[in-house]
Order: structure tokens, then C-alpha cells, then sequence
């Protein structure tokens, strides 16, 4: 499995506003929909396929490379507070279709369970997709959306998880069942408690984002 925290100056910023107590709200949200655009810009690196032809710039024929419009790429965000981290999604990835999953960690058990699912009964043949979560904490609830994804067809090397802060045991996890899974992280923080918060985190993102 590859766990990739890029080196970015802003992501760095971004993560540290989250992790501000007193960031009010808006601002959360706002740094949450910034780390997320660039997690996902760093996600797509390499991976989008692209389609290369001949047109006529304004000086002149240019050979040009673009997204490949009739390769499939999915945008999963998992409810909450996936729908922050995934905000600018859309921007950063042409033709994108997203699949909303809602998942609920229960705060005694720690066990996560659906309680929404907009995926497709199968997904189109090829279909890169993209889970969105800002935490991976025990691990439970990625898990869940990795296999729900999977049992529709779509392939272990094209799953890509996006999350703003993760630890190792939801990591050692995902590697074990896994293997060729990429995770793309915007820090990964030491410390998970036997309540299943991350140390030091972020906090509640799903509270801190929506109150
Ligand atoms: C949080 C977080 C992840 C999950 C991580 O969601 O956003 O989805 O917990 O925990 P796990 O790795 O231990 O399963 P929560 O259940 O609080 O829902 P919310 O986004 O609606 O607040």
C-alpha cells in the first residue's frame, strides 16, 4: 500500500488551521475545502488518462494532451463531513460523477453502519474512484466503503482514499486488507484512543464543520 503525505508548504497550513480549536465554523470548512483540492490535485497526479491529438493554437498546430472524457472517474464522499473535504472535487477532476455513501461511526462501539448509498448497482467497467473522508481513525469506516466500492466491480489499484488526517492503526489495517491500495493523507498523527479520536486531530470534523 502507498501512503503519500505530500510536502506542500499550504497543506501544511490547511492542517493546522483545522487542528486550531478555536478556528470558528466557516473558517473549518473553508481550510477543510482548500486541503481537499489539493490532496486531490496531488491524487490525480499520474493517474487520469489522457487523450493526445493535433489542434491549431492561435500561432500555430500544437500536439495537446487532454482528460480522456470516456474514462469513468467516480468521487465518493463519505457523509459527513466528506462532503467538505470533497467540495472542490468537480473543479479539479473533469467529467466526475459523485457517489454520495453516508456512514456513521457509533461513538460506543466504535462500529460503523450505512445509512445512506447513492453508488450504482455496478460500476462502468474501468471506473477510478476517489474516497473522500477526512478521518481514518480505527479504520472502520473506510473499510466499509472500500469493500461496498469493490463488490461493485471496481478494481483495488483503482481506488485512491483522500483524508485530511489518519493514524496507524486504520493504516496497518488498510495495508493488510489491501495491499495495493493508494491512501493520500494531509498529516498522519501518532495517537488513537480507546475512543477512537485521533491525537492531536481535528476534533469532530463532521461537528466542526456543520455545528
Ligand atoms: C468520522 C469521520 C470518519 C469516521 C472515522 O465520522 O469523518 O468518517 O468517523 O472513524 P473510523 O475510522 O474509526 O471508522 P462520523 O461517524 O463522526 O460521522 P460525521 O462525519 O457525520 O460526523
Amino acid at each position: 500500500m502507498l501512503v503519500f503525505v505530500p510536502p506542500h508548504p499550504l497543506i501544511k497550513h490547511w492542517v493546522s488551521v483545522l487542528r486550531n480549536e478555536e478556528t470558528p465554523c466557516p473558517i473549518f470548512k473553508n481550510a477543510m475545502a482548500e486541503l481537499g483540492r489539493l490532496l486531490m490535485y496531488e491524487a490525480s497526479r499520474d493517474w487520469l488518462p489522457t487523450i493526445s491529438g493535433e489542434i491549431q493554437s492561435p500561432l500555430g498546430p500544437a500536439t495537446v494532451e487532454f482528460i480522456d472524457p470516456r474514462e469513468p472517474v467516480a468521487v465518493v464522499p463519505i457523509l459527513r463531513a466528506g462532503l467538505v473535504l470533497a467540495e472542490h472535487a468537480a473543479s479539479i477532476l473533469p467529467a466526475t460523477k459523485t457517489y454520495h455513501l453516508g456512514i456513521s461511526r457509533n461513538e460506543e462501539t466504535l462500529e460503523a453502519s450505512v445509512y445512506l448509498n447513492k453508488l450504482p448497482d455496478k460500476f462502468p467497467a474501468g471506473t477510478r474512484v476517489f474516497i473522500v473522508d477526512p478521518m481514518l481513525a480505527t479504520g472502520g469506516t473506510i473499510m466499509a466503503a472500500i469493500d461496498m466500492i469493490k463488490d461493485r466491480g471496481v478494481a483495488n489499484q483503482h481506488i485512491k482514499v483522500v483524508s485530511a488526517v489518519t493514524c496507524p492503526p486504520a493504516l496497518q489495517k488498510l495495508s493488510e486488507k489491501y495491499p495495493g491500495l493508494h491512501v493520500y493523507a494531509g498529516i498522519i498523527d501518532a495517537t488513537l484512543t480507546d475512543k477512537g479520536m485521533i491525537i492531536p486531530g481535528l476534533g469532530d470534523a463532521g461537528d466542526r464543520s456543520y455545528g
